[in-house]
This record gives C-alpha cells, sequence and structure tokens, in this order.
C-alpha cells in the first residue's frame, strides 16, 4: 500500500512553547502507526531543530519544513536554503503552497527549481497543487492543476518522481471552512493519477501518495481519506489543535 499521511501545515501560528505543547499533546495521543502510515509536522522555521528532537526516534513521525529558496546560498537576505534544511536532518518540505505561489508570486518554474534542490538533498517535497476558485466555476480545474504537475515535475523521471508526494489543495477550500465534497477530491485525484500514469506509467502512479487540502478537520477526515485515491492530508486550522489532529490521524487507511 502507498504511504497514507496526515501532515500538519502550521503555517504561521503558534510560539515555541505553544507549538512544543501541541506537538506533545499529539505526541502523547498518537499510538502507534502502521508501517504505511506516516504523520508530518509542518512547523515554522524556528523551531525545526527543537521540535526534529522531540520526535526522534519515534517511528514514522517527520518534521517538515514550509518553504525553501530555489536558489542553493547567497546574497538572499532572510532566505532558507535546501542545504540548510537538509544540515539540520529535516526529511520533508513542502514547496509550492498556493498562499507562496499567491503571496511570494512563486511560479511553476520556480518550483521546479526548489523540487530538484529537495530531491538533490533527499528531501521529500510535499507538492502543492490546486485551483482558485473562478476555474472551478469554470470547469478548467483539471488543465489548471494538470498543467501545474507538467511544469514543476514532469521534467523529473520516473525514479525521482516517485518520491514526491503531491497535496490538492484546492485553494477555495483553504480556511474557508467550505472542503471540497469527497466525490470532487476523489475525482481531481483520479485525474492527477491518470495524467502521472499517462507520463510515467500506471505503477508509478500508483505509487505517488496524494494528500487532499482544504478545510480537513476530525468530523470530515473520515469521509475524505476513504476515497481510493485520497492517501491522507494536508491539514491546516485543525492541525492546531490536538484533539482535532489526532481525529485526523485516526482516519488515515
Ligand atoms: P486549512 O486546513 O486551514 O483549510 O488549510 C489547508 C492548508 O492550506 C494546508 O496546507
Amino acid at each position: 500500500m502507498r504511504k497514507q499521511i496526515a501532515a500538519a501545515n502550521w503555517k504561521m501560528n503558534k510560539t515555541l512553547e505553544d507549538g512544543k505543547k501541541l506537538l506533545n499533546d499529539i505526541l502523547s495521543g498518537v499510538g502507534s502507526l502502521h508501517e504505511h502510515q506516516q504523520v508530518i509536522f509542518a512547523v515554522p522555521f524556528p523551531y525545526l531543530i527543537q521540535c526534529n528532537e522531540m520526535i526522534k526516534g519515534k517511528k514514522n513521525l517527520y518534521i517538515s519544513a514550509q518553504n525553501c529558496h530555489h536558489k542553493t546560498s547567497g546574497a538572499y537576505t532572510g532566505e532558507v536554503s535546501v542545504d540548510m534544511i537538509h544540515s539540520i536532518d529535516i526529511k520533508y518540505c513542502i514547496v509550492g503552497h498556493s498562499e507562496r505561489r499567491e503571496y511570494f508570486a512563486e511560479s511553476n518554474a520556480m518550483l521546479a527549481e526548489k523540487v530538484n534542490l529537495c530531491l538533490a538533498k533527499n528531501i521529500i517535497p510535499i507538492f502543492c497543487c490546486g485551483e482558485p476558485l473562478d476555474i472551478r466555476e469554470a470547469g478548467s480545474q483539471n488543465a489548471f492543476v494538470e498543467k501545474q504537475l507538467e511544469e514543476s515535475l514532469f521534467h523529473l523521471d520516473q525514479e525521482a518522481v516517485q518520491k514526491v508526494v503531491i497535496a490538492y489543495e484546492p485553494i477555495w477550500a483553504i480556511g474557508t471552512g467550505k472542503t471540497a465534497s469527497s466525490e470532487q477530491a476523489q475525482e481531481m485525484h483520479a485525474h492527477l493519477r491518470n495524467v502521472i500514469a499517462g507520463k510515467y506509467g500506471k505503477t508509478v502512479s500508483e505509487n505517488i501518495s496524494i494528500l487532499y487540502g482544504g478545510s480537513v478537520k476530525g468530523a470530515n477526515a473520515n469521509e475524505i481519506f476513504s476515497q481510493p485515491d485520497v492517501d491522507g492530508g494536508l491539514v491546516g486550522g485543525a492541525s492546531l489543535i490536538a484533539e482535532e489532529f489526532l481525529q485526523i490521524i485516526a482516519a488515515l487507511k
């Protein structure tokens, strides 16, 4: 079975003290995970080292960065490179979150560079894609998301692309309380898997985990995650509340 993942994206929330408490509360409630299940915490940069210490030795738990820069090093004040993330032993990095695309003008081409840098350092990119509301209303979401994959991932060879985790996050469902229906999620996930199969073959497409993101919470995680092509979730708001996130973890296949 391909990896089933509950990934928390704390975004720009929590002080160190509050974050450590949240992580502790989740760690005490999480129980043992199956071999194919993973729980990932994408925490703010300043807490990566401490949070990584807290999960050390715990099976199938990982800390992730929320972003990285698309150049290797240099005069980019305030930025964080993949090398830096690698040097503190972080295994995952979110790439191309819609908030980064929108507020920091990240293009598909720039995200392809980030993906390459991550993979070169054995950091798994959690590559985000997803359409805005007007595209959904026009019914062109499939082509829109397909293009995001093509322009940021499809230069990779078969071996490399299988390392990537994809997160489909329709922008209109992020932080709005308006989740995609499980049918809408399944439809897009199946479409993406088909597109990947068309490019790389069915075996590769079956190996890639595709997470859903957008107003996932304890109460809807079961229904969304039970869809055959949904391999867990990338969770914002509900990942900031221990009981909610524990319910979400419990909903993993
Ligand atoms: P919400 O779960 O708050 O809708 O955020 C989703 C998201 O953007 C995760 O990366």
